[in-house]
């Protein structure tokens, strides 16, 4: 432009050359206004040029007065979107003017202003006309984002005819090209821009020949496009229906970029929706990491998501894949019924995505059914579908058959039914036999129980024996009650309930059950009650002085009622008494048969009836000799009687006491002894009875004893219940060495050491009666006076005679009631020589073994007499607190 500018310039020179010649002659010429050679004007001004002839006067000699283009042809006048176009000098002047409307730059050129002139050559002048550019910014934004990393230009586009230079500032220095900065036509450019490139930069644009500057200031701030933070984001996810499921999508960028997901199946922005109040709010987007949750998951959730960062620098996606596992459902679950021996099918379809694990399993069982459970089972599994067919269906098959369905979502159970489908069946009905009698109030209920699928209905036939109309059954039915017959329900139990009306209700019952499978009988036989059968025979089992207890044997008699007991009625033989008011008992079917309160050595007749709910049978007699008074039955064990503590120097010992034999049983003599030493080191205690325990104290540890316990009644001592114990381990106590010296503490459980002020009153009374007695037992002796002396005089001469007094020790060791025994031991005994004498008899029961047995002998040694010399000894060891010996001894 610079180079056209000066050409103009040089062509300008030769045209004023031209002029000036011309104009030296005087003629006229052509005058432009303004004068000067050319023009200089901005594009889009509308300037104009006036070409006068000089002088006015020459206007008859010049005509024609024109302008002409760059290319020589004439402007013509004014027309519509001329840019360009002439007309007559302004105030009627001899001349044209050219005018422009906003001439561009292609309008600029050599604009010639001609003249005819008559004879001569035409005159001619011109202008050159420049439509310059003015300097202005063409693409320079006050704030430009360059990418980050990159050679990033800040753009400064200038333009300018002619053309501006451009220069660079930044922190008050000039920029050039050099290193990092490269300065191009457009704009600057940052080899590797990095945010410290940030900041203010200005532009400035300048046409020296123009005197025109502009500047501007650029605000740099370097951006960079949005990235993913991990490679592969956002990854494929798996959720469960009902559960949530997270999408990671976290990504970088200056600014920080924007992240959007898309629901890609619909394109619908989830994160948009979260702002939707309408819609459930199951979508969130984490602003911050672009972490997107989906809640409560459902199947249409499923799908492509697509992941939008964006930012100023621009933006990056990235799809992935949400599954979301569906939670079994199921479709089809049947129900079937069918017929015993055929076979049944059930099948359970479901929905669910992964295809959930089908199985069945049997109600009331864990294991799930497998082709192996049973060679009755066909398994056919399809996906999403079960079947289970049971072939020769039993019985047992009716029931529950869960189907289980599961996948990772969840586990989904659903019930199916087979009901199986039988004929009735009595196998349940226990009755086949009814009784009644004729005379029994109260119905007899004959009961039937069909089972079967469906429920049977239940009718009832008689079976006629005998009948007139030979016909072998007759139907029951609701309106024979007057007959005796009631029917309660008709299935699937029924009841028959008879009435003893007449003997026709005896016989054969059917009870016939029908249903669609089929039908089944039932027969109950009704059969006439009668009274009980005789009794075959009674015995004797047992028999003491005052007791009897029978056995009692009846025949069978199963057709009939049962027994329900016995009555027994009994007089004396050989008496008035009579059976109308006879004692009696009545025995329910069981219990002992046992007569006590007998008179010892009488005669009785039992006479017995057998019972049942019809009446009373035959009687039955039988005679019993009762035995004399004597000594007491042995006590028997106690079952568990053993004392298991395991103590080692006590035990206790536990016996049930025994038949008393027509006389009191008075006390139990212990006598024990360890087992490896013999019977010759035996220690002997008594208790007064009733007892039924004792504890055994000052044992010796892991020891084995030997014991006998024998009750004594005034008749003497029973047979010895004989056992062994062993005690306990345990150190070898005081007890034990207490024992050894033949003292034994009293067992502080069972004895009352502490005396209280009653027995030890006791004890003083007791003394001083017994101190009477031997004074007075020594009187009689001696002296032949006193109360025995008194008591033996008037009674012994009508009583046989008493012989031995061989009397020996009678030891009482201590025992808890020690003095209370004692005492009672030796006034018990006196009392029992009174009444010997009283009764005159001494028959003393002398089966007993041959053991120290004072009182046998005391009854047979004609006590009264005393005319054998004895030696009583009446010891008494009372330890007790006091640790004392009393002994007391009377020689007779
Ligand atoms: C199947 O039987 C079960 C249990 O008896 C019942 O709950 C269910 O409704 C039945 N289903 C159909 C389809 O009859
Ligand atoms: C008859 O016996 C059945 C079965 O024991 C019972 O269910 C029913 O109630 C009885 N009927 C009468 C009237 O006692
Ligand atoms: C069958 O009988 C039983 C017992 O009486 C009853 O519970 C059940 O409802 C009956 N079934 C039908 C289908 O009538
Ligand atoms: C009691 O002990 C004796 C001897 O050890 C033994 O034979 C008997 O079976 C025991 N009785 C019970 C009921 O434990």
């Amino acid at each position: 432009m610079l180079a056209h500018s000066r050409q103009l310039i040089t062509c300008l020179g030769v045209f004023l050359a031209l002029s000036y010649r011309t104009a030296a002659q005087n003629d006229p010429k052509l005058v432009l206004q303004p004068a000067t050679g050319n023009l200089t004007t901005a594009i889009d001004s509308d300037p104009f040029i006036e070409c006068t002839v000089q002088p006015q006067t020459a206007k008859g000699a010049v005509a024609n007065v024109r302008w002409l283009d760059p290319e020589g042809n004439e402007i013509g006048d004014k027309g519509l979107n001329n840019r360009k176009y002439t007309k007559n000098a302004f105030g009627g002047t001899f001349g044209r003017s050219l005018k422009f409307f906003k001439g561009q730059k292609d309008d600029s050129g050599l604009y010639k202003c001609v003249a005819d002139f008559y004879g001569h050559d035409r005159l001619e002048t011109g202008v050159y006309v420049v439509f310059y550019e003015d300097i202005k910014f063409e693409d320079a934004p006050t704030l430009q984002h360059p990418l980050l990393n990159t050679a990033g230009k800040v753009r400064c586009l200038v333009s300018g005819n002619p053309a501006p230079i451009v220069e660079w500032w930044h922190n008050q220095a000039i920029v050039t090209s050099g290193g990092r900065y490269r300065v191009e036509t457009d704009g600057l450019v940052i080899e590797d821009i990095g945010v410290e490139d940030n900041g203010e930069y200005t532009c400035t644009a300048a046409v020296p020949e123009m005197g025109r500057s502009i500047e501007r200031q650029i605000n740099v701030e370097v951006h960079s496009a949005p990235e993913f933070k991990a490679d592969g984001l956002p990854k494929p996810a798996r959720g469960l229906e009902g559960r949530s499921a997270s999408m990671e999508c976290e990504a970088t960028g200056i600014p920080m970029p924007e992240i959007k997901w898309i629901f890609v199946p619909n394109g619908e922005d989830v994160t948009k929706l979260e702002h939707d109040e309408q819609k459930t709010r199951r979508h969130t987007v984490d602003p911050v990491t672009g972490t997107m949750n989906i809640n409560d998951l459902k199947k249409v959730d499923q799908g492509q998501y697509k992941c939008m960062a964006e930012n100023a620098a621009g933006r990056k996606e990235e799809t992935a894949e949400l599954f979301v596992a569906e939670k079994p459902r199921f479709d089809v679950v049947t129900n079937t019924t069918m017929h015993e021996n055929k076979s049944a099918t059930i099948e359970c379809t479901v929905r669910g995505d992964p295809a959930p694990t089908l199985r069945y399993i049997r109600e009331g069982t864990e294991l799930p059914i497998t082709a192996d459970t049973d060679p009755r089972y066909v398994l056919v599994e399809n996906e999403r579908e079960l079947r289970l067919t049971i072939n020769d269906l039993q019985r047992s098959d009716d029931g529950l058959y869960t189907c289980e369905a599961s996948n990772e979502a969840g586990v989904e159970t659903k019930a199916s039914h087979i009901t199986v489908q039988f004929a009735p069946s009595f196998a349940n009905t226990p009755m086949h036999v009814a009784k009644t009698w004729m005379g029994n109030l109260e119905a007899v209920n004959i009961t039937c129980i069909a089972e079967s699928i469906p429920n049977a209905t239940i009718r009832w036939q008689q079976r006629i024996i005998n009948s007139p109309h030979h016909l072998p059954t007759k139907d029951i039915t609701e309106q024979m009650e007057q007959d005796g017959y009631k029917i309660e329900n008709r299935g699937p139990s029924s009841s028959l309930l008879v009435s003893a009306v007449s003997y026709d209700i005896f016989g054969e019952y059917l009870c016939i059950a029908s249903n669609e499978l089929g039908e089944s009988t039932h027969v109950v036989r009704l059969l006439q009650a009668t009274v009980p059968k005789p009794i075959a025979s009674v015995r004797v089992e047992e028999l003491t002085a005052t007791t009897v207890r029978f056995e009692i044997i009846s025949p069978n008699d199963d057709e009939n009622l049962i027994l329900e007991g016995y009555d027994v009625f009994y007089i004396k033989v050989a008496t008035e008494e009579n059976f109308q008011q006879a004692p009696a008992r009545s025995w329910p079917i069981g219990v002992p048969y046992t007569v006590e309160g007998l008179e010892p050595g009488r005669s009785y007749r039992f006479r017995f009836y057998p019972k049942n709910r019809v009446g009373v049978g035959a009687a039955f007699d039988k005679e019993v000799s009762m035995p004399e008074i004597g000594p007491p039955r042995p006590p028997t064990f106690l079952p568990n009687g053993n004392d298991t503590s395991g103590e080692a120097t006590r035990y206790r010992l536990q016996w049930q006491e025994p038949n008393d034999n027509g006389a009191k049983i008075v006390e139990y003599k212990i006598t024990y002894w360890k087992a490896s030493e013999g019977r010759e080191a035996s220690r002997v205690v008594t208790t007064r009875a009733p007892a039924s325990s004792y504890v055994l104290t000052g044992l010796e540890g892991g020891t084995t004893y030997q014991v006998e316990i024998v009750a004594r009644n005034e008749r003497g001592f029973s047979a010895p219940l004989e056992l062994f114990f062993t005690t306990g381990h345990g150190r070898f106590s005081s007890h034990a060495l207490s024992s050894a010296q033949g003292f034994h503490k009293i067992d502080p459980v069972e004895g009352d050491v502490q005396l209280s002020t009653p027995v030890i009153i006791g004890i003083a009374v007791a003394a001083g009666l017994l101190l009477a007695l031997i004074i007075d037992l020594t009187c009689f002796c001696t002296r032949h006076a006193g109360l025995t002396h008194w008591l033996a005089t008037r009674l012994c001469g009508k009583s046989e005679k008493l012989k031995n007094h061989d009397v020996e020790n009678i030891r009482h060791t201590e025992t808890d009631q020690v003095d209370k025994a004692s005492s009672y031991l030796i006034f018990s005994n006196l009392a029992y020589h009174d009444s010997n004498k009283q009764n005159g008899s001494n028959t003393a029961n002398r089966t007993q073994s041959d053991d120290t047995n004072l009182y046998e002998r005391i009854a047979d040694s004609g006590f009264c007499e005393g005319d054998e010399q004895g030696r009583y000894q009446v010891g008494a060891t009372r330890s007790l607190s006091m640790g004392s010996l009393v002994q007391l001894e009377t020689d007779v």
